[in-house]
Parts: structure tokens; C-alpha cells; sequence
């Protein structure tokens, strides 16, 4: 019979302390800050939500391969390593490895776009968004219509518009069209999952127009645990077999391997196409390095090497995706508003629902995150209207949850607070901004409350 208590499935083996501060020192870190969380020194954090990002605890055997780290120039082993451990799973021809997921990006988009071209995604991460953008092309959003309201419980609410995908390849030609990509899981969408048939569908609208269709794979693994869960024909399927049939519908992929490739840093570019290959790994040359290490150590690369493999095992998965939804359900028992149904990474308080007094020209998402530091020292991040600007569809404010860093406990204390804050919900005021960047403004911005 199935355990009703899903434990962590692993031992703790090396601690790292985490430090109180008190209500005061908050305020006046916060106003340090400029009210924005990513200003912060770590150090003044006691949970850490702000990314799950690059910020997971690697395993036993990720350590021990980091010491079998080949740091050769050229042609080293760790490579060898890393690239036959990902074609495994995701079985591209060509295997680039990257600093990160945006270097991905900013390679790809660079290739395979001009300036009057446009990319539909199921919705682009700000980074995607923004490298689109910064070759002159158009990133447009193609989430599920019902998708956009965040009590809608959906089983596999980040899916592509597929009708919407047609209509827009219909509206500005196919030419203008040099890929679709599909993120999985969907993370600005609110961490919901793409359904394999969804998947199918958006790969037979590409294939039928001649158009490549890349996955931003960063949570491949949280996506085939979501399939196997709920999609019909796949509970006996492993998930590692359901992420190597998603990708087979696929041209390539971008990753950020700081996900579910359970590492710190590094990403890489995959693609089956020969001569888009060869200018990419130009490029790579030109800004990251040389194609076997692509700005990663070896130790790196073999660290992803190992980390992608442990991202698709299930007891993993199962405490994973079942530890997110122990903070959702937590929170939702006592109406606090949240992106229903709880996706895989992280769970997203609905911020214009929460306080639903604060005009959203006043950043409710922002006021909130605040709120949450100072009244428990938590980290959290706006995804809204600081973020997106007017392309903003929600204001919401993202728990996202380390990979294997905190116990029940932590979570438990993470509720808590956020109770608290919903109790006084009333007596929080809106944010106005004072700086700004041209671009990706939520990282540096300033704001101060709207007295
Ligand atoms: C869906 C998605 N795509 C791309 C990226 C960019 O990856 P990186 O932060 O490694 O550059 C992220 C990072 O959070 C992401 O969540």
C-alpha cells in the first residue's frame, strides 16, 4: 500500500546555517534595497524562494563526478561525458554546451532570427522574451485562453494555443515564422505542465508548415512526471521514456541545467540541424568558448552530466512534485488565492487577488513580495507588471522551491507567514517605481511605497 507521507528521499550530509533577523533590521534592509528582493544581500534571507535556479543541493554522486573533472581545452572526457549523457535523453545530433539557459538563447536567436520575425511560445521566460527581442523579432504568447485565470484548475494548464498558433502562422506567413518553441514546463505561465498531446499537436502544426520547433526543456523532468500522473497512456511509461518521446517531436531545445539539471551553473543549445550547428558553435566560440566546454569546467559538465539522469528518478520526482503541492494546498485550504492547480517548481500567489485593494499600476505583485520578507524574512520574486511591463497578463508572486534544500519544516514555517500577512492584507499599500533600467527592469529597478 502506498505511504500516505512522502519523505525526502535522501540524508543530509553537509549543512549550511541560515541567520534570523529581526522585523527592524528587515525594514531597514528593505529600504536599502529599494524594495526589490533581488537587491538583497543572501546573507539577510532565512528562506530563499526566489529562484529554484542554479540553487539546488547537488548529490553524493554529482560530487564525486566533479572530481573526475577532465578541464582539457579541447576534446576532454567530461565532455564526452556530458554529451552522452544528454543525447540519451533528449537525442539530438548536436549537443552545445552553454554558461546558462539565456546563453542558449541569445545563440539560437541569433542564428536562426532577423530583425520583422516573429516566436510564438506557449509563454516566453523574461530571458527568452528578451533575446527575441534583442535581434529585432517579435515574442508573442501563445497560452491556453482559459489558462489566464489563475483559479482554473487545469491538468495540464500550460499547453499552446494550437488554434492561435495556426491563426498567427496564418496572420504574418510562414516565412516571418523561424521557430516555435514550447517551454516545459510552462514557468511564467504559473509551473504548469504541457501535455504530450499538446506537445504532438503544436509538433504536427510545425512540421506540416516546415517550421523547427525547439523546447525550452529547463523543467523537462517535472513535465514527464506531470504526464505520467495524469495523461492517459503513460503511467507505466518512466519518465525518462516520456521526456525522450516529447523531445523526438522536437528540432532542438535550449536548457538551463541550474533546473532540473540539478546543477549550479551551465546550460546547452541541442539541435539536428547541420548548419545552424556550425554557425552556432561559431558564435559560441566568439563569446563562450571553445564547443566542448562552451564556458563551463569540466567539473561542471560532468555535474549536469550526472544531474539530468538523478532530475528523472522517480522517488525524486515523487517527493518533488508532492512537496510543491503540500505548500499550494496549505495555502489554498485557507483561501489564500494561488495559480491553481500547484505546478511543478513552484507555487505562485495571485497577487491581484491577494490585494485586490492595490490599482495594478501600483505593482501589487511587488507590494507583496515585500511583505513577505518583512514579516518572515522570505525571498520570493514578482512575475507581473514589474516584470513584463503592459504584456503582463497576471501579477503574480513566485515561492520558487530549491531542488533538495529544505525539509518540511522550512515549508511549514513558509505557511505561516504567509497566513499572516493574508490576515492583514487590508493594511498593504502599493509601490511606485523610481529607477528603471531599459531592459529587464525587475533585476535592478527601484521602488518605494505610494504613501
Ligand atoms: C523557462 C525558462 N527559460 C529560460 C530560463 C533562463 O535560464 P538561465 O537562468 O540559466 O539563463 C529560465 C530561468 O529561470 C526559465 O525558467
Amino acid at each position: 500500500m502506498p505511504t500516505k507521507t512522502i519523505i525526502e528521499p535522501f540524508r543530509i550530509k553537509s549543512v549550511e546555517p541560515i541567520r534570523w533577523t529581526t522585523r527592524e533590521q528587515r525594514e531597514e534592509l528593505l529600504r536599502a534595497a529599494h524594495y526589490n528582493l533581488f537587491l538583497l544581500p543572501a546573507d539577510d534571507v532565512l528562506i530563499d524562494l526566489l529562484t529554484d535556479s542554479g540553487t539546488g543541493a547537488m548529490s553524493t554522486h554529482q560530487w564525486a563526478a566533479v572530481m573526475e573533472g577532465d578541464e582539457s581545452y579541447a576534446g576532454s572526457k567530461s565532455f564526452e561525458r556530458f554529451r552522452l549523457s544528454v543525447q540519451d535523453i533528449f537525442g539530438y545530433q548536436h549537443v552545445i554546451p552553454t554558461h546558462q539557459g539565456r546563453a542558449a538563447e541569445r545563440i539560437l536567436f541569433s542564428v536562426a532570427c532577423k530583425k520583422g520575425d516573429v516566436v510564438p511560445n506557449n509563454t516566453h521566460f523574461d530571458t527568452t522574451r528578451a533575446n527575441v527581442e534583442f535581434v529585432g523579432a517579435e515574442a508573442v504568447d501563445l497560452p491556453l485562453p482559459e489558462s489566464r485565470k489563475p483559479s482554473t484548475r487545469l491538468p495540464f494548464k500550460g499547453n499552446m494555443d494550437v488554434a492561435g498558433l495556426e491563426a498567427l502562422i496564418a496572420r504574418v506567413g510562414r516565412e516571418r515564422v523561424p521557430l516555435v518553441m514550447l517551454t516545459v514546463t510552462n514557468n511564467s505561465g504559473g509551473g504548469q505542465p504541457v501535455s504530450m498531446e499538446n506537445a504532438r499537436a503544436v509538433s504536427a502544426v510545425c512540421r506540416r508548415h516546415r517550421i523547427p520547433l525547439y523546447f525550452d526543456a529547463c523543467r523537462f523532468a517535472e513535465n514527464a512526471y506531470f504526464i505520467k500522473l495524469r495523461e492517459g497512456g503513460y503511467k507505466s511509461k518512466t519518465p525518462k521514456q516520456i521526456a525522450q518521446d516529447m523531445f523526438s517531436l522536437g528540432d532542438g531545445c535550449t536548457m538551463s541545467a541550474k533546473k532540473d539539471g540539478m546543477a549550479n551553473i551551465g546550460g546547452f543549445l541541442c539541435t539536428n540541424d547541420d548548419v545552424l550547428a556550425r554557425q552556432e558553435k561559431d558564435l559560441l566560440i566568439l563569446t563562450e568558448g571553445y564547443p566542448t566546454y562552451g564556458g563551463l569546467a569540466g567539473r561542471d559538465l560532468e555535474a549536469i552530466a550526472v544531474g539530468v539522469q538523478e532530475a528523472l528518478e522517480e522517488d525524486y520526482l515523487r517527493y518533488r512534485i508532492a512537496s510543491t503541492a503540500y505548500l499550494g494546498n496549505h495555502l489554498s485550504d485557507q483561501g489564500v488565492p494561488i495559480v491553481e492547480p500547484p505546478g511543478g517548481h513552484a507555487i505562485y500567489l495571485d497577487a491581484r487577488a491577494f490585494l485586490s485593494q492595490i490599482p495594478l499600476d501600483q505593482y501589487p505583485g511587488v507590494a507583496l513580495a515585500a511583505e513577505l520578507y518583512l514579516e518572515g524574512g522570505i525571498r520570493s520574486v514578482e512575475i507581473g507588471r514589474l516584470m513584463f511591463a503592459d504584456a503582463a497578463k497576471m501579477d503574480l508572486v513566485r515561492l520558487a522551491i530549491p531542488r533538495r534544500v529544505y525539509t518540511q519544516s522550512h515549508i511549514d514555517y513558509v505557511v505561516e507567514m504567509i497566513l499572516r500577512v493574508w490576515q492583514r492584507r487590508q493594511d498593504i499599500k502599493g509601490m511606485r517605481v523610481t529607477y528603471e533600467a531599459p531592459f529587464l527592469r525587475h533585476f535592478t529597478a527601484h521602488l518605494e511605497p505610494v504613501t
